[in-house]
């Protein structure tokens, strides 16, 4: 069977998609929702605009907003604030977009939405007229916003996946999953959990079943983009994370937890480790209730004998094919990707750099000291699938991993049948 051209991890995708557009001469909007009309107009259009991402965890965006809001009274931008679960901020804009909404004229779109949402036709592409440079960015960021070759959205926040841990219980963070796992009897003397990642079913599942399965040498897709689920790798894997939930070195609770629970247990003194993105260091360190302040560690995620392999995360900025102030949506895209900016995302909320330059920026490591951590991490990193089909990708993960981790499905199963899924989720393409 041929493999379909959509489940190409994003490096095989860009070079095929370069290849494409090379023929085609450019990608475009060619997709139901937008139309080529819609992607040709309100380009030079100025007046006030709205953003809209997910909840502020970090407080970044209100500072950034009022900022550009003084420099521009007649441009102004209003932020719509949308909850913090990356699936309810995807429902939100599918939804707008469907209504072709002109009022959503800048959108915050996780790395994972960029070929559903270009595929549909509701990204202005970044080119001509609206083309940014992406020179200076790192290379999977870049990507990350890329489709067939075109540039969708503007790389804003990168994410890797980190181990936080607790310096005062564990002197050396651990290398590899078994000896995490063999460090869980120092969480039990001490009457605390000893791991936990995002384990409720929505998209941080995805992120953390896929990481177990790549930390482990298995992989989602294999190198033609073909779903690679029935294997020993992916089979150890999964099985890892049932294991520990089945044992208690996954608390229960931990089925129940999005990032902002699991920050939470660990702020609180509850866990040992912590799997999270960058953005939990600052509020570790700096607030208030924070019980692990002074004690907070940070390292590489723990895989088979060595650095396990994070999920690639992160977030972009995209115009709406909709909005009828485009000019002023690109400003304001440049200024929230400007090197400042990117170094305020940084030092205010600990998020990490699109700029390259910012991981070697001497003052900016001296204080941030998970940078280089950090930049592993998100060089290493795992694109999950890119398919303008993603939310099946997705729901086929979710759906066999939930139950597998709990208990209720064997590894095996779960495995063979978020293998079917994933191949169907591509039918007829
Ligand atoms: C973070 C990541 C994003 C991921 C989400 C899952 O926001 O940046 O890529 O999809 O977490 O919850």
């Amino acid at each position: 069977m041929k493999t379909p051209n959509f489940l190409l991890p994003a490096a095989a995708a860009g070079i095929l998609a370069l290849t494409l557009s090379a023929c085609a001469g450019g990608g475009g909007t060619t997709g139901g929702g937008g139309g080529s009309g819609d992607a040709e107009q309100g380009l030079d259009g100025r007046g006030p605009i709205t953003y809209v991402q997910g909840k502020d965890n970090s407080n970044v965006v209100r500072p950034l907003i009022e900022k550009w809001n003084a420099d521009h009274p007649n441009e102004k931008v209003t932020f719509k604030e949308q909850t913090d679960q990356a699936d309810q901020q995807h429902d939100d804009l599918v939804q707008h977009f469907q209504a072709k909404d002109a009022g959503y004229d800048v959108v915050d779109v996780d790395v994972v939405w960029t070929a559903e949402f270009a595929a549909k036709g509701w990204l202005q592409p970044l080119k001509d007229k609206m083309a940014i440079d992406t020179s200076a960015m790192l290379k999977p960021t870049v990507e990350s916003g890329t489709y067939k070759g075109t540039l969708y959205a503007a790389p804003q926040t990168s994410d890797g996946g980190m181990l936080y841990y607790r310096k005062d219980l564990v002197p050396t963070a651990p290398k590899t999953w078994d000896e995490m796992m063999s460090m869980c009897s120092i969480a039990k003397e001490n009457n605390i959990g000893c791991y936990a990642g995002q384990f409720s079913k929505y998209e941080g599942l995805t992120v953390n079943a896929s990481e177990a399965i790549n930390s482990f040498g298995g992989s989602v897709l294999d190198k033609d983009g073909k779903p690679s689920l029935n294997t020993d790798e992916a089979k150890t894997g999964l099985e890892n994370l049932a294991k520990a939930y089945a044992d208690g070195n996954i608390p229960k609770e931990a089925i129940t937890y999005k990032e902002e629970e699991s920050r939470q247990a660990f702020q609180d003194g509850k866990l040992l480790f912590l799997r999270n993105w960058p953005y939990v260091y600052n509020l570790a360190t700096t607030e208030g209730s924070s019980k692990v302040k002074d004690v907070l560690g940070l390292a590489a995620l723990p895989g088979v004998d060595g650095p396990g392999a994070s999920s690639l995360g992160g977030h972009n900025l995209a115009v709406s094919v909709y909005s009828k102030n485009k000019a002023t949506a690109l400003d304001f895209l440049k200024f929230m990707t400007s090197e400042e900016t990117e170094k305020f995302y940084a030092t205010q909320g600990s998020l990490a750099p699109v700029l390259t330059s910012l991981y070697e920026d001497e003052e900016l490591v001296a204080k941030l000291p998970y940078l280089p951590v950090l930049k592993t991490s998100i060089e290493n990193a795992v694109p999950r699938p890119v398919t303008p089909f993603y939310p099946a990708v997705t729901k086929a993960i979710q759906d066999n991993a939930y139950p597998a981790i709990k208990g209720e499905k064997s590894v095996e199963d779960a495995l063979a049948d978020m293998q079917k899924s994933i191949e169907s989720a591509g039918a007829g393409s």
